[in-house]
């Protein structure tokens, strides 16, 4: 037998834990939330699992040899292995655990070499049986009373039970959505029951074109949701706001109908008006843009009949939608008008060189190829 405490217990970390912890108000352990002291003991007796995997050929040696096989089958169920085990139980910053560890080391001991074969469920034994922190699955509170709806089933499968696995909690369901009422059984608003006896109940949504429904379809709303209407058969139909009189966008906008909805979009950059995305859906073209096959396209305002850069020295560049007028090469913008540069290129190699000497010098060592 063993008598002696875990070696975890005597670790001096622990110890000085244990001093600080109660000095404080102490959790769960003496205001007695029975939710946290069977998630803990489900996490013993999980780790104790985890420790029986890692201890399976602890001491064996990988020989064959009869003394090893002698030797494992003894370490199997020793008191050893049991401490290995108990050791690795709990983290050592967890009070809560070494401390139901410590209050029950006992049963441990017990269990390992007394029930271990008859009772082979150590989650059951301990947590359910022995020290009475948890409950069955679909019962609840001190004395495990059966969830409403049964063990298999606890609120009839649309719900859950309130402490359900644990000494604690009133078994009061909360539904899933789409369920409601004491049993789960009822169906909430905006869904309809497809199937229901007194112990079953299958819920599904109404179609979303439907405020309340008899079934699945937009044929069995009882009313139209915002944005539907009913037709001469008595179906919810989308309205498509985007034809009613005056229409709902702005004039850069358009407007896209979606179920029981729409909204509205802005045209493309290139249009005044549109009914679509792209340049190709305008309405008219907008400024600097001219209709091209049925796309609006930029203008090239520098390749009109008329000038439009008329300053003396001045270029013309074409942009999207505009052009700019800038001074030539060697000359450079003063009071508004385009004066020639005094040497300054000379002395400034980092400008830019933008005449069109470099791009055609047939030994140019940058050649655009490699780009
Ligand atoms: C209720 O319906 C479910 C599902 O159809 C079925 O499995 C169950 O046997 C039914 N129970 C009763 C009491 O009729």
């Amino acid at each position: 037998m063993v008598t002696r405490m875990s070696p975890t217990l005597h670790d001096p970390s622990v110890s000085k834990m244990f001093c600080i912890l109660l000095a404080l108000p102490l959790g769960s352990v003496f205001t007695k939330d029975f939710k946290a002291l069977c998630t803990t003991c489900r996490q013993i007796t999980h780790n104790f699992d985890k420790g029986l995997e890692k201890t399976v050929k602890q001491n064996f040696g990988g020989g064959n040899t009869a003394w090893e096989e002698r030797k494992l089958s003894k370490y199997e169920s020793s008191e050893i292995r049991l401490v290995e085990i108990l050791e690795g139980l709990c983290d050592s910053s967890s009070f809560e655990c070494n401390h139901m560890v410590e209050e029950h080391e006992e049963h441990f001991e017990t269990w390992w070499f007394k029930r271990k074969a008859k009772h082979p469920d150590l989650f059951k034994w301990f947590c359910i049986d022995s020290i009475k922190m948890c409950c069955p699955k679909g019962s609840f509170g001190p004395d495990c009373n059966t969830c409403i709806g049964g063990l298999e089933r606890p609120c009839h499968g649309n719900g859950k039970c309130d402490g359900d696995g644990t000494r604690d909690g009133n078994g009061k369901c909360s539904c899933d959505k789409g369920y409601e009422g004491e049993f789960c059984l009822d169906c909430s608003d905006g869904f309809f029951s497809e199937l229901r006896n007194d112990t079953f109940s299958l819920c599904k949504e109404c179609h979303e074109s439907c405020v309340g429904c008899f079934g699945g379809t937009r044929n069995d709303c009882k009313d139209c949701s915002k944005g539907w209407e009913k037709d001469q058969e008595g179906a919810c139909i989308d309205i498509n706001e985007c034809l009613k009189d005056p229409l709902p966008c702005k004039d850069d906008q358009y407007c896209l109908n979606t179920d029981g909805s729409f909204s509205c979009k802005a045209c493309n950059t290139k249009c005044s008006g549109c009914k679509g995305p792209g340049a190709d859906s305008c309405l008219t073209c907008a400024v600097g843009y001219k209709d091209e096959g049925g796309t609006c396209t930029d203008v090239n305002e520098c390749e009109q009949s008329e000038a439009v850069c008329i300053k003396e020295h001045q270029e013309c560049f074409n942009t999207d939608g505009s052009f700019t007028c800038q001074c030539t090469t060697g000359f450079q913008e003063q009071d508004g008008v385009c004066v020639k540069l005094q040497e300054q290129a000379e002395e400034n190699p980092d400008l830019p060189a933008i005449n069109s000497e470099d791009s055609q010098t047939p030994d140019s060592p940058d050649k655009h190829e490699d780009l």
